[in-house]
Formats: structure tokens, C-alpha cells, sequence
């Protein structure tokens, strides 16, 4: 293994001190959600005990101070995926709310009768169901680019799927069921030949890859904080300054006008315009530390951590008889989902909690995915920047347990 000091990186999780069921606590649904090192409890903690007060309003010490560690998370985020602006940031509660952003001001915008919208066969139902609204209401069409038996997406369907007609083209990084790396660079390279912007759902690439807007020259990008290791409830989408400007505020309320009459309204500027209401201020402010957190690591240094652990756990589970893996393709993320002979995916999931084994079971909400599978669900190990290879091996013990006690 790459030296990775596990033990001190542990240390920093109060949570994985957990006895489950008597047994030590196994967290390995890091792709549902993440654990928060101290540092970010802190500064929960913090934030409350001497910082508590609403942002960008008021005058008066507090207001000054919760504004001003609210924004350094804004700037933080700015170096972390190396924006151009720092107001190309948007703060929005998670992946989800940053789609339905894009989704309602775009789409109404730029979407007209006869226009198409592009996904994957491998999206989330945050990346599925928005376009679907939306092509609903302004009837135009859902299409869907195919994936492969591995799980990797049909590139050169994808090439033909290109029209004059596809306004958007909006796919995941990495499939949080299948683990698959999408070919981010090529799809976007390809889309913007033909003038069509993309948006990037990286839910589950940016607590794992090294990411740059700049030299991905990605149009959109929505992601989640509390599964980059910090809180609920605050969430991101970056987009280029020229697609802000373009398309009209997500949510009318405070925060986001200029001025307000009877009459009419103007808008804040960026990133204010799409930022109605009070935010999730605490999870915002603690946002910067998770970032800190990450960079203190280094992410490439996690990612090849993380992939040593995958490789390990892929060889180990494979030797369980009628085991398959669900999602091989060649570029992976540190996810695994597998299904064992006709046992059903949610029994093994019980067992296992009854190990201390924390994994996810079900469609992972990716029920179009199951479908083209032909199965109801799979067991899925998703592994975090502190899971260890004796985990993997009580995941693999318990596995064997669990289908010794089912078949
Ligand atoms: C790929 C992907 N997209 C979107 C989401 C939705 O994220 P959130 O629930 O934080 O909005 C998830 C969550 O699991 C995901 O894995």
C-alpha cells in the first residue's frame, strides 16, 4: 500500500469509534453519505457559539463575521475545482437542488417543442427526473445515451445521439452505482463541437478526482457537500459566468433582488441572483473546512489510496461463490455493487448491519439502471478516504456469512 498514515486519518472521525451491534462500526456507504472529521463538528460547533447570525444583511459585528466565513467557503471552493470567478459558485442545499436549478432556469430558457435533452442510461434519479419535468412541461424529449454489459457508456452512440436538437447534454462523472468513470474530457469535447453546453453531475467524482472546470471547460457543474466529508445541506453548482448571465433567478425571495416595487423587480448580481432566502449557514461555513480537510490529504493521494482498497476488495469478493459485480468497466471509482446468486440484495444488507457493516442495498436510486440490468437491486460497498483493508476484509467474512446463512 501507498503510505497513507490510515491510523491518524481515523483518528480524525469520532463516529468510526462506533460499536454497532456490538461490533466495531464498518462505514462502507460513503457513497450515500460521508462521515465529517472533527474539524468540521468544530466548526459546526463554532459557528453556533460565537458566529450565529444571518449573511449578507446586516451591518452589526455578527452579520459581518458569519458573512465573511460564509464567503471564504465560496472562495475555498473557487481554488478547490479552479473556477475563473469566484461568483460563478452558486451555494445550493446539494446536487439535487443544483440540477433542479439548471434544469427549471435553463430549460425554460433554452428548451423548446422538438428540443432534446441528453443523459445517460447510468444517471441518478436527481440527473433523470428534473429533464423529465422538464421535458414534460416544454415537450420536448429525453434521450438517453446506452452503456455497455461493463457498464461504460456507448461513446460512438453517443457521437450519433448529437443533433441540432439536443440543447443540453447532462451526465454523471461517476455512476454512484456502478462506479464507472465517465469520459468526462471526450463527452464534453464532443458536445461542444456542436455547440451544445454540458452539465456534470459530480455527486460522486469530487470527493475522488482532482477536479477543473477550466480545462474541462464543463458548462455546469453540481455537487454535494456532505459527501465530500462535510455537512448536509449545502451543495454547489458552478457554472460559466456566460450561462449565469443567460438565464433568469431559480427562486424569487430575499437576498437575490437589487430592488423590489409593486412593479417590478431587478436582480442581484451573480452568484446572489440564484441565492434567495436565508442558506444553510453553519453547513456553508463548515463546507471550507471539509475542503481543508481534503487538501490537507491530498486528492490524489486518496484516489490512489482508495483504489488499492477497491482492487483489493474486487479480487476478495470475487472469490465468493455466485458473487458478480455489477459495474466493471475500466476506469472505476472506489464503489462496489454486487449481487449474489438469486439472493435478494436487502437480506444481505441485514445480515450484515448485524456485523456492524454499514453498506447500501436497493435500485441506489438508479431504477432505469436495475431495469437494464434485469435485477431489483444490489448490495453496494462504497469506500471512503478512512476505510482500511481489514474492513474489507470483515466486508468479505461477513459476505460469506451472510450467504451461508441464505442460500
Ligand atoms: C450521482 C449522484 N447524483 C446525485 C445525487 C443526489 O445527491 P443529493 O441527494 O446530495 O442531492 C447522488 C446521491 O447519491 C448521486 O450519487
Amino acid at each position: 500500500m501507498t503510505h497513507y498514515d490510515i491510523h491518524s486519518i481515523r483518528n480524525d472521525f469520532p463516529i468510526l469509534k462506533s460499536v454497532v451491534n456490538g461490533k466495531p462500526l464498518v462505514y462502507l456507504d460513503n457513497g450515500a453519505s460521508t462521515q465529517k472529521p472533527q474539524l468540521v463538528i468544530d466548526a459546526i460547533n463554532h459557528y453556533y457559539s460565537s458566529q450565529n447570525s444571518n449573511v449578507h444583511r446586516g451591518v452589526h459585528y455578527l452579520s459581518q463575521i458569519a458573512t465573511d466565513a460564509y464567503e471564504v467557503t465560496r472562495r475555498k471552493l473557487k481554488s478547490f475545482i479552479n473556477s475563473k470567478e469566484e461568483y460563478e459558485i452558486i451555494l445550493t442545499k446539494g446536487t439535487t437542488d443544483s440540477i433542479n436549478l439548471v434544469a427549471s432556469t435553463f430549460g425554460n430558457t433554452f428548451i423548446n417543442e422538438g428540443d432534446e435533452v441528453l443523459i445517460s442510461a447510468m444517471e441518478h434519479h436527481s440527473n433523470i427526473v428534473p429533464w423529465q419535468m422538464l421535458c414534460e412541461s416544454r415537450k420536448a424529449s429525453l434521450k438517453v445515451i446506452p452503456i455497455n454489459d461493463a457498464g461504460e457508456l456507448d461513446m460512438n452512440a453517443y457521437g450519433n445521439l448529437l443533433n441540432e436538437r439536443v440543447k443540453i447534454v447532462s451526465v454523471t462523472y461517476v455512476s454512484n452505482t456502478l462506479g464507472t468513470i465517465n469520459p468526462v474530457k471526450e463527452i464534453i469535447r464532443l458536445a461542444h463541437a456542436q455547440d451544445i453546453p454540458v452539465l456534470l453531475d459530480a455527486a460522486q467524482a469530487i470527493q475522488h478526482i482532482s477536479i477543473d472546470v477550466q480545462a474541462l471547460d464543463v458548462d455546469f457543474l453540481a455537487f454535494s457537500g456532505h459527501k465530500m466529508y462535510g455537512p448536509t445541506g449545502v451543495g454547489v453548482l458552478y457554472g460559466k459566468e456566460k450561462w449565469l448571465n443567460a438565464i433568469p433567478p431559480y427562486q424569487g425571495g430575499g437576498d437575490m433582488i437589487k430592488d423590489v416595487s409593486f412593479e417590478k423587480t431587478t436582480y442581484n448580481d451573480l452568484p446572489f441572483k440564484f441565492e434567495a432566502g436565508t442558506p444553510n449557514i453553519e453547513a456553508g461555513v463548515a463546507l471550507a473546512f471539509a475542503i481543508d480537510y481534503i487538501n490537507s490529504i491530498g486528492l490524489d493521494k486518496i484516489a490512489q489510496y482508495e483504489h488499492e482498497l477497491l482492487e483489493y476488495a474486487t479480487d476478495e469478493l470475487l472469490a465468493i461463490d455466485g458473487l458478480r459485480i455489477i459495474g466493471t468497466a475500466k476506469q472505476k471509482s472506489s464503489v462496489i455493487s454486487f449481487v449474489v446468486g438469486t439472493i435478494h440484495p436487502y437480506d444481505i444488507g441485514v445480515i450484515l448491519d448485524k456485523l456492524g457493516i454499514a453498506v447500501r442495498t436497493g435500485h441506489h436510486c438508479t431504477q432505469p439502471l436495475m431495469a437494464l440490468y434485469g435485477i431489483p437491486g444490489t448490495v453496494r460497498a462504497s469506500i471512503g478516504l478512512y476505510n482500511t483493508k481489514e474492513e474489507i476484509d470483515i466486508l468479505v467474512k461477513g459476505v460469506r456469512k451472510a450467504v451461508s446463512m441464505l442460500s
